[in-house]
């Protein structure tokens, strides 16, 4: 990576993010009027240097201000040079950007850089300073800032964000702001401060601040969420959505928190049990095939906000005893296949209705070690292919209601589960999708 170097128009080479204290920007692309890249950077500064000789030295104002300088690279140079720090690093020109190892090792070391930076100024090129921020339709809630994937870990990893107008005006900090920035963003004020571990934060819960963001590239949506669950991969672009699957089992690999897979709408047990129940007339809308790993981090947006990990070892203690025979603690297990995941879990046998055909299809819930705010388990619908091999379902009847958002987990209050009796414990293969015929609607338990 490189540094920009402020007393004189250099860049400098550095290996690692602690060689040099440096101030980092954090800011929204602007793909109208483009950035300087890393090679205009390079181009420009060996003209300058024939033109002049411009030396090492201290001077009180920033060396970048050559015109042929965007405005941005200009501005950036200036403030921080005025703030003191000698060395910047911005996204846009400290990255060469042709050397591909170069730019997968960036967006992996990403994380790190924002979170070793002595400060992070995060330029909002649409606020202004003219008005309170915690106003009410203030520009600072609306700023295109909070909406863009790779300014969610810019805004976690620094212990100091400083928020700059567009004309750089402080607006404050992270630490003065933290209650607003808590309320636009749904990030706890102990996480954005440092005084909570996001380890501590369930995977599906730190999803959900990712579910209303977007990036420019797609591969991008989970790239940038690299260092908030610290796995680090290669970051190819061209692979689409699998980039972000990828992304999820290697998370599931570090961490081996169920929450992952409790994404889409929740439907409480009641619903079920009392359904206007209807499955779909024919298996062949143009939807997806249900998925064990989610398509994108929009799919976390409806309720995974909500839900926390328990650990498998207070699962065991929850349910207890299982037919007779204990769910000792370690039994509920989940392990990464190269189809999706080898389960051992509570499953939980239920059918459903179809009142216009009057048939019924058999289901399973699978309990995860996660809850929702009402300690209610979670449990995800499956389906069996037979031969030990399952895959989740959606629920359909909310269609119309969550429009795309699939139903495909439900939440059981403890004593339901209890009550249930046909517990059993399952040893199965959850298949990433049913790529493949699905049982008949003829499992008539009518
Ligand atoms: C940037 O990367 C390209 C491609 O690997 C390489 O040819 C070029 O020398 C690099 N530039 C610098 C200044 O290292």
């Amino acid at each position: 990576m490189w540094l920009l170097d402020t007393w004189a128009i250099d860049i400098l080479s550095v290996s690692s993010a602690a060689e040099e204290p440096y101030a980092i920007l954090s800011h929204v692309w602007d793909n109208l009027l483009g950035e300087d890249t890393f090679q205009d950077i390079h181009d420009l500064r060996k003209d300058i240097r024939q033109e002049t000789s411009h030396g090492g030295d201290r001077t009180s104002s920033s060396a970048w201000q050559d015109p042929r300088f965007r405005k941005k690279t200009r501005d950036f140079c200036a403030f921080a040079h005025a703030q003191g720090h000698r060395y910047v690093w911005m996204d846009t020109c400290c990255i060469n950007r042709s050397d591909t190892a170069e730019l997968s090792d960036a967006i992996n070391a990403m994380y790190e850089w924002y979170a070793q930076a002595d400060v992070c100024y995060a330029f909002l090129w649409d606020v202004t300073s003219m008005e309170d921020p915690r106003m009410k339709l203030s520009t600072f809630r609306r700023a295109q800032w909070f909406t863009r994937s790779w300014t969610l870990q810019e805004l976690i990893a620094p212990r100091n964000v400083v928020f700059l107008s567009k004309r750089w005006e402080v607006l404050g900090t992270k630490e003065s702001l933290v209650d607003l920035v808590e309320e636009i963003t749904a990030i706890p004020a102990d996480i954005l401060l440092h005084r909570t571990p996001l380890d501590s934060i369930s995977v599906a819960r730190r999803m959900s601040w990712a579910a209303p963001r977007r990036a420019t590239l797609v591969e991008d949506e989970a790239y940038s969420l690299m260092g908030l669950f610290g796995v680090s991969m290669p970051a190819i672009y061209g692979v689409g959505r699998q980039a972000f699957i990828r992304l999820q089992q290697q998370i599931f690999a570090r961490t081996p928190d169920h929450s992952i897979f409790a994404w889409g709408g929740i439907l409480e047990w009641e619903s079920i049990t009392h359904a206007r129940w209807e499955l779909p007339a024919a298996r062949t809308q143009k939807r997806p095939e249900p998925q064990l790993f989610a398509g994108s981090p929009v799919e976390f947006g409806r309720s995974s906000g909500t839900v926390s990990a328990i650990g498998v070892e207070t699962l065991a203690a929850r349910i207890g005893v299982l037919e007779g025979s204990a769910l000792a603690p370690g039994t509920a297990s989940l392990a990464l296949t190269d189809v999706g995941v080898r389960a051992r879990l509570p499953l939980l046998r239920f059918s459903v209705h179809e009142r216009r055909t009057g048939y019924s299809r058999l289901y399973y819930l699978g309990i995860l070690a996660c809850e929702d705010e009402a300690r209610r388990l979670l449990a995800l619908v499956l389906l069996d292919h037979g031969s030990g091999e399952f895959s989740v379902d959606r629920l359909w009847q909310f269609r119309t209601l969550y429009r795309d958002w699939e139903v495909r987990v439900v939440a059981l209050p403890v004593s339901t589960i209890l009550d249930a009796g046909a517990l059993a414990l399952g040893d199965f293969q959850i298949l990433q999708s049913p790529s493949r015929t699905l049982p008949a609607l003829a499992q008539v338990i009518t």
